[in-house]
């Protein structure tokens, strides 16, 4: 019998034999075997690999059975690494330790995450379709088969809560809760920042597509994602970035200057309609500052480089530069961000080396549950404090007038001040980006997405037995109830806002064990940091290579504005500290052989 006829043959005995025609809606193949449907309502587990067997994959091999034994939970591990710091202090000092630990985190992070890349939104099975077609974000899971009973597969009721009504009782802010962690709003607006060079949604083709073809830290929010943008954006001689000088310091030029397409509603005047690599990041003056930020630094390592090879030209001191950019970003990312988002003791190192005697694929490829996950508009405060000022929404979004008037060293010192809101917990989505969230839980279910505790034992976890373990509370647990009907069905971004945090924590377990391979996987997964490219001649020699190996945030802020430069944190600083919160720039980790910003500012604008 061919298919058609099958087909045809199920459809009319559908109520007798051939009901819930596919039987892998069940998701029944456990620990990451697949899941083959055949003929006649059975299914076929491939276990291969899984250190499991049996029809479902539930038996452990021996070695498994070990293992399992002697693996500490997440939330145990996550208890270590967060007290006990008299004891990380010392590991930290004894480099073979610090070495081996962080070999151990990069490791069995990365190993979470399929590489070469499986499946994509539109292809539950693999297929050289979906793993060479660039445009699509893959998956960590396949999509719920379209046949199945209920939207999440078996579990739940048959239609899913109403994603507004869901996203008021559940995800809407009541009053601010700021994060236990003391994240800063410079860290949020990093997060934004940094994370839209990979998380860029083509929702012309759909919420499955990119526009970041590059599928990694490459940058193209500072240099654009085509080769055409980046031709317009650059200003062809010694490898700089063009610019415009306002005040007597860098910022970008204007959409008329370059001629490269910007989103800008209609009231934004001419001259505040700043050019920069990522189409969308007039939105918010945190964008534009550390866009700012970013082009100062290219321009800057552009003039170091040609002091050490002044017979380079243009193309090399721009692509060199391109590299150095990218090593400083995945420093900064790893050492200053994750450390502080980890709330770890011990210090994590960046040093791709680590993972030179190891299986690892130098390759990466973004996945939409990643791009989910990282909605994290919970972080923005209900309004914006700079200086001696207080913007409310509707006056900072698309007002990059904020950015020159108060000028980057202010912005940095007052967003370096202000804390962010807790992300897990539920109930903290500002009003105002609401929207957003809305269209998150929308796109995951045309996505069709798994649920969250599918998500939670792809990812090693154990799934939520109720919805109260889901929560730690009752009050959203019984609305989640009433709107789900199983816990099984909670869907994975409601589910990831609502989850009980850890203690003092910004996020719950999920977030993290879910965020972290993904997140690591992108940096290491770099070609930069492959054994071919990780040497110093790539980065123009031991100049360069030395630019990314002491990068923090601290010093990209030092080294890029006028005078005294201000505390540049990702956390808010002890409220005893604020009071003298302009730091000596000589004192910071800034290097003095490094060229003096304010000198380069001064030589810049004669040269325009
Ligand atoms: C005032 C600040 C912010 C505003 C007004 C804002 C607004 C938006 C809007 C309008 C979208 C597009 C939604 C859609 O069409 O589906 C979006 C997407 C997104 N936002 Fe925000 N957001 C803000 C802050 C943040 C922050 C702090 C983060 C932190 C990581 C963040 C992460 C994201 C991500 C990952 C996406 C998806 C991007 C994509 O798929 O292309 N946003 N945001
Ligand atoms: C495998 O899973 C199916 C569906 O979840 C279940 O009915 C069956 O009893 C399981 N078989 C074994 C051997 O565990
Ligand atoms: C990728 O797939 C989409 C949707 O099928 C298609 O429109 C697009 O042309 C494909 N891209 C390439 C490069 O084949
Ligand atoms: C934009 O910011 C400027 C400078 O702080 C402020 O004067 C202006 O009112 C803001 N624009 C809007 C539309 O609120
Ligand atoms: C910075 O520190 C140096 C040396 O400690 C000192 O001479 C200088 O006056 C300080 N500058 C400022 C602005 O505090």
């Amino acid at each position: 019998m061919n298919r058609n006829t099958a087909a045809l043959f199920c459809l009319a005995l559908r109520f007798l034999i051939c009901e819930g025609a596919n039987p892998c809606c069940s998701e029944p193949c456990q620990n990451r075997g697949v899941c083959t449907a055949m003929a006649s309502d059975t299914y076929e587990c491939d276990c291969t690999r899984t250190g499991f067997y049996g029809p479902n994959c539930t038996t452990p091999e021996f070695l498994t059975r070990l293992k399992l034994t002697l693996k500490p939970s997440p939330n145990t591990v996550h208890h270590l690494l967060t007290h006990f710091k008299g004891f990380w202090n010392i590991v930290n000092s004894i480099s073979f330790l610090r070495d081996a630990i962080m070999r151990y985190v990069l490791t069995s992070r990365s190993h979470m995450i399929d590489s070469p890349p499986t499946y994509n939104s539109d292809y539950d099975y693999k297929n050289w379709e979906a793993y060479s077609n660039l445009s699509y974000y893959t998956r960590s899971l396949p999509p719920v088969p379209k046949e199945c009973p209920t939207p999440m597969g078996v579990a739940g009721k048959k239609e899913l809560p109403d994603a507004k009504i869901l996203a008021e009782k559940l995800l809407l802010r009541r009053e601010f809760i700021p994060d236990p962690q003391g994240t800063s709003l410079m860290f949020a607006f990093f997060a934004q920042h940094f994370t839209h060079q990979f998380f860029k949604s083509d929702m012309k083709k759909g919420p499955a597509f990119t526009l970041a073809k590059g599928h990694g830290v490459d940058l193209n929010h500072v240099y654009g994602d085509n080769l055409e943008r980046q031709h317009k954006l650059r200003l062809f001689k010694d490898g700089k970035l063009k610019h415009q000088i306002l005040d007597g310091e860098m910022y970008p030029p204007t959409v008329k200057e370059v001629g490269v397409e910007m989103h800008y509603p209609p009231f934004v005047p001419e001259s505040d309609r700043f050019a920069v690599g990522h189409e969308a990041f007039g939105l918010v003056p945190g964008l534009m500052m550390y866009a700012t930020i970013w082009l100062r630094e290219h321009n800057r390592v552009c003039d170091v480089l040609k002091e050490i090879h002044p017979n380079w030209d243009d193309e090399r001191l721009f692509q060199t530069t391109r590299l150095i950019l990218i090593g400083e970003t995945i420093k900064i990312v790893i050492e200053d961000y994750v450390q502080h988002l980890s709330g770890y003791n011990f210090k994590l190192k960046f040093d791709p080396e680590l993972l030179f005697n190891q299986r690892f694929q130098y390759q990466n490829r973004i996945a939409s549950e990643f791009n989910t996950l990282y909605h994290w508009h919970p972080l923005m405060p209900d309004s914006f404090h700079i200086e001696e000022e207080d913007y409310s929404y509707k006056q900072f979004v698309f007002n990059n007038s904020v950015v020159t008037k108060h000028g980057i060293s202010n912005l940095v010192e007052s967003f370096s001040k202000q804390i962010a809101g807790r992300v897990a917990g539920g109930r903290n989505v500002p009003g105002a980006v609401m929207h957003v969230a809305i269209k998150s839980v929308e796109n995951s279910r045309k996505m069709r997405y798994q649920s969250l505790n599918a998500y939670r034992k792809r990812f090693s976890m154990k799934p939520y037995s109720s919805f109260e373990d889901l929560t730690g509370e009752k009050e959203m647990a019984a609305v989640l109830e009433e709107m789900y009907g199983h816990v099984d069905a909670v869907e994975l971004y409601p589910g990831l806002l609502v989850e009980k945090p850890r203690t003092d924590a910004i996020f719950g377990e999920t977030m993290v064990e879910m965020g972290a391979p993904y997140s690591l996987k992108g940096l290491m997964g770099n070609p930069i940091c492959s054994p071919e490219y990780w040497k110093p001649s790539t980065f123009g020699g031991s100049v360069g290579f030395d630019i990314i190996n002491t990068a923090s945030l601290q010093k990209l802020v030092c080294n890029n504005v006028r005078g005294p430069c201000p505390v540049a944190s990702f956390y808010v600083p002890d409220i005893k500290d604020t009071g003298s919160m302009i730091i000596n720039s000589s004192t910071s980790n800034s290097r003095s052989s490094d060229v003096n910003p304010t000198l380069i500012l001064k030589k810049r604008t004669t040269e325009l």
